[in-house]
This record gives C-alpha cells, sequence and structure tokens, in this order.
C-alpha cells in the first residue's frame, strides 16, 4: 500500500488522480469553461488558464476541440492578455450571417469575453475565421465599458430569434445585467435583473440564459443559470437557476425567487455554461461546468495540472409532480464510449450482505434501480481500500434522508473545507424505487439520481490504493436492485 508520507512524483498523481474522461489541461492552473460552441462539426471547449503556473494567475484562454465532447485534442492558447487586461470568461457565438461585418460575408466565431485591468472590468470582442484556430481582437475593445461597478463580468451571449438580436447576460454582483446588439459590437443596456432578490449568500458569477422546449407542455421557458460563490448547498461555490420568460427585452420569473433550485447538490460542479449552436438547442442543452470549489481549487493536489471539468451533461425541462425542474443525464454519447456492457442482473441484498460493482477498472458507469420497499438503510462506499472509504452515500429509508459524506484520511486534509457531510433534500422520494446513474473516475464521483432530478458532483481523491470502486452494503432492511448497465469505457480514452 502507498504511503502518503511517499514523496510524490508527477507520475503518482497522473497513475491516481487523472481522470480518463473528465477534461483536464495538459498542464498548469485551470478554472472555468468558456466559449462553448459546436461550429462545423467539432465542439470547442475554451477555458480560464494560466499557462505560467498551478494557481489562479492572469488569464487567458485555453483551447481545445473534440467530435464527440470525450476525446479532446490540445490546441494553442487562443487569447492571451493585451493592453487592455487579461481575459476572464466569457462565450463564443457563431456569427453566421456576418452581422458583425468581421467575415466577409461568410461566417465565423466571435467571442465576448471580459478584460480585467486592475480591477477594472469591461467586455471586449475577438474574432476568429479559422475556426477557432487563430483570433484577432477588434481594435475597438472594450464594447462595453464599466458603468462604474465592483463587478462586471463574464458575459454570456445568444441570437434571440423573435428579436433578430444578440443578448448578452452579465453577472454584477448579485444581479445580472441584459444587453441586446444586432452586430455583437454596439450594446445597449436592457435590463437589471435579481437586485433585491436576496436569495443567497455570496457573488453571482458567470450566468447563463437560454431556452428550454417543456417536455410536457411544448411551452417555451428561460432558464437563468447563475453561479454563486459562496453559500453553495454543500458550501462555497455552486450553481443555482430559476425559471421564466424572456421576450427579448424582459426577464420574468414563473415563480418567487426564493423557489430557485440548486444545479447540483456536490461541492464541485461551479461555473457551468451551456454549448451555443448545439443541433439540438431549444429541446435540451448541454453543459459542463468546472469540478472544484473556490475553497480548496487552489490546493487540490495533483500535478503538473490542476483542475478537471465535468462530464457534459444534457438538460431537460420537465413537471415532474407538479413542479418544473431540469432533469440532468449525461450526454448520450457517453453510451457510445462504453466497451463493455452487462446485460441485466437483479439482486436481493439482504441486512449484512453486500453488492460488489464486478469491475474495478475505471472508468466505470453503473446504472441500478433499487426497490426501497422493505429498506431500512443502505450504505454506498467508493473507492474502498482497507478500512476506509473516502467516499459515502447513505440511503436512510427508515428516516428518510440521504446522507453524502466525504472524508480525508486520518492525516491533515489539504482543505478544511474538503471533508464535508451533507444531507440531500428532502423532496428526493425514498418510499419506492430509486434509480441511480453513478460514473466514477480517477478522482471524482458523479451520481444522477431520481431521474436525472439531483445530480451530486464531488472531487475524491483517495490516498491509499484503491481495492474496490463501489460496495453497496446493506445495514438495515432489505433492499431488492436491478443493475441495467456495468461498464468500462473505450481503451482510447484511457490515460496510463
Ligand atoms: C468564476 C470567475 C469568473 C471570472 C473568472 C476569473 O470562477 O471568478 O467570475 O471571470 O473566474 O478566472
Amino acid at each position: 500500500m502507498t504511503n502518503v508520507s511517499q514523496t510524490k512524483t508527477e507520475d503518482y498523481y497522473q497513475e491516481r488522480y487523472r481522470p480518463h474522461i473528465h477534461f483536464t489541461p495538459e498542464k498548469m492552473w485551470m478554472n472555468d469553461p468558456n466559449g462553448l460552441v459546436y461550429y462545423e462539426e467539432e465542439y470547442h471547449l475554451f477555458y480560464q488558464y494560466h499557462p505560467d503556473g498551478k494557481e489562479w494567475g492572469p488569464m487567458h484562454w485555453g483551447h481545445a476541440v473534440s467530435d464527440d465532447l470525450f476525446h479532446w485534442r490540445h490546441l494553442p492558447i487562443a487569447l492571451f492578455p493585451d493592453e487592455h487586461g487579461t481575459i476572464f470568461s466569457g462565450s463564443v457565438v457563431v456569427d453566421w450571417k456576418d452581422s458583425s461585418g468581421f467575415f466577409d460575408g461568410g461566417h465565423g466565431l466571435v467571442a465576448l469575453f471580459t478584460h480585467h485591468k486592475e480591477g477594472l472590468q469591461q467586455q471586449s470582442v475577438a474574432y476568429s475565421g479559422d475556426n477557432g484556430r487563430t483570433w484577432l481582437k477588434y481594435e475597438e475593445n472594450p464594447v462595453i465599458k464599466n458603468p462604474g461597478r465592483a463587478d462586471f463580468r463574464d458575459p454570456k451571449v445568444f441570437w434571440h430569434k423573435e428579436s433578430s438580436r444578440w443578448v448578452m447576460v452579465l453577472a454584477t454582483g448579485r444581479s445580472v445585467m441584459l444587453y441586446q446588439s444586432v452586430n455583437l459590437r454596439d450594446w445597449s443596456f436592457l435590463q437589471e435583473v435579481g437586485d433585491g432578490w436576496d436569495v443567497t449568500e455570496g457573488i453571482w458569477e458567470c450566468p447563463d440564459l437560454f431556452p428550454l422546449q417543456h417536455k410536457q407542455s411544448g411551452e417555451t421557458k428561460w432558464i437563468l443559470q447563475i453561479d454563486v460563490n459562496d453559500g453553495a448547498y454543500a458550501g462555497g461555490s455552486g450553481g443555482i437557476y430559476f425559471i421564466g420568460e424572456f421576450d427579448g427585452k424582459s426577464y420574468t420569473l414563473d415563480h418567487n425567487p426564493q423557489d430557485f433550485k440548486w444545479m447540483d447538490y456536490g461541492k464541485d460542479f461551479y461555473a457551468a455554461q451551456s454549448f451555443s449552436d448545439h443541433p439540438q438547442e431549444g429541446k435540451e442543452r448541454i453543459m459542463i461546468a468546472w469540478m472544484s470549489n473556490w475553497q480548496y481549487a487552489n490546493v487540490v493536489p495533483t500535478d503538473p495540472w490542476r483542475s478537471a471539468m465535468s462530464l457534459p451533461r444534457q438538460l431537460e425541462l420537465h413537471r415532474i409532480e407538479g413542479e418544473e425542474v431540469l432533469v440532468q443525464t449525461p450526454v448520450c454519447q457517453l453510451d457510445e464510449i462504453c466497451s463493455k456492457k452487462t446485460t441485466e442482473k437483479a439482486r436481493l441484498v439482504a441486512a449484512g450482505e453486500s453488492w460488489r460493482v464486478t469491475t474495478a477498472e475505471l472508468p466505470l458507469r453503473w446504472q441500478v434501480i433499487l426497490d426501497l420497499t422493505e429498506n431500512k438503510r443502505t450504505r454506498l462506499e467508493f473507492f474502498k481500500s482497507e478500512g476506509h472509504s473516502p467516499f459515502q452515500f447513505v440511503i436512510d429509508t427508515e428516516h428518510e434522508v440521504v446522507f453524502v459524506s466525504r472524508k480525508a484520511n486520518e492525516q491533515e486534509p489539504f482543505s478544511n473545507h474538503y471533508p464535508v457531510e451533507v444531507k440531500l433534500p428532502e423532496s428526493i422520494k425514498l418510499n419506492g424505487i430509486l434509480d441511480l446513474d453513478i460514473i466514477v473516475d480517477r478522482s471524482s464521483v458523479e451520481v444522477y439520481m431520481d431521474s436525472g432530478k439531483f445530480t451530486i458532483t464531488n472531487l475524491v481523491l483517495p490516498e491509499t490504493d484503491v481495492h474496490e470502486a463501489i460496495v453497496l452494503k446493506q445495514e438495515k432492511g432489505t433492499v431488492y436492485g436491478v443493475e441495467s448497465v456495468v461498464s468500462a469505457l473505450t481503451q482510447t480514452l484511457k490515460r496510463v
């Protein structure tokens, strides 16, 4: 067994923590996903990047592309700091009709991002006529000057068909501001949203605003997604969403602001952004988040890189038991890269017995449906080694509660915010059937439960050699389970 006191080399971290199917930069620091766009059969992922260190520092935009959202090719840095400052978060759109005049009547990619200089944040533009391989900054940057706000950042832009306008949503403290434009260069203010709602602690960052067709009613609703840095459900940074209407000029909520919902109930799902120009846009939305938390992002023990992205997930809007809710599932491309699938297996697990997931090979996907009718308490243990389970999930049917707990070893945790125990919301239904879709990769566990109504995303950094990826331990009562998929994923994604 490897001991934590042993000197750790890059190889140690590569073998232990480098994810197989989650995007990581080859080396150095990464935070938010930026500029997510689908264009000419490529998915683009830009990201907040510090190429000269493993801590947050002068921001650039790193870049990678993929055909399937899983096999990523690293490309050179897309945007470098300049006389207006460093390059904070933002988005990319496809300017199909050359509304900007940058593309000589053709089409191309336009990036809208925040320039940050000595605390001053302003919005700027860059464009690329060669599929994002090279970028030019617009010579009249910044295009939206700071109106005297300390926080004025993270523009997310989309084309609003009905009013034939580009719309931008921007984080402005504990509110967002909407702007409009016909050419992506000249912007006028529309509305400030959220001021005085007073819904969470902490500052708002990385907003997103997008339409989704309601699965049951067919109506289009507008989701306003916001990231809050501090005061998230599991502590530190996390995301929330609101449901409402947008007519091209103003956003109104369908509900009381206090009835917002959490995007995820884990500790590591932040700065989520949805893809622009995805083929299924409107019906579903694909989203990627930064899989970390500002409470400890700068000290997560990995080398030579720091931070990973969440798996891309697909969002749909449903009404479940009278409640409007985002349903999140891993994107369907994940099914295509699964190499091994078991056929359905059913199992009755009585008190004192265990159900070990047949493969310890990572990355691993386990889809199981549990019948909790006779259950009292089930414990799911992840990355189990001798006597230690750094991540656990307790389904306590007797008391109708689910606990998630992440523990450090006996050793000092790298941050006091890393160990955590969270109780999931009481609205999780535990009186019958519960479905779980669990993806375990090196250094993370993502759980989609109750048909994707609840997701729980966490970094898990086991400090000792792992013997078992998942063990279900029945502690009280009986559970009946049907396992539909256990899969390892294709070799082409495997890292050594
Ligand atoms: C969110 C954030 C953004 C900002 C970026 C800077 O994680 O703080 O608001 O643009 O990171 O790297």
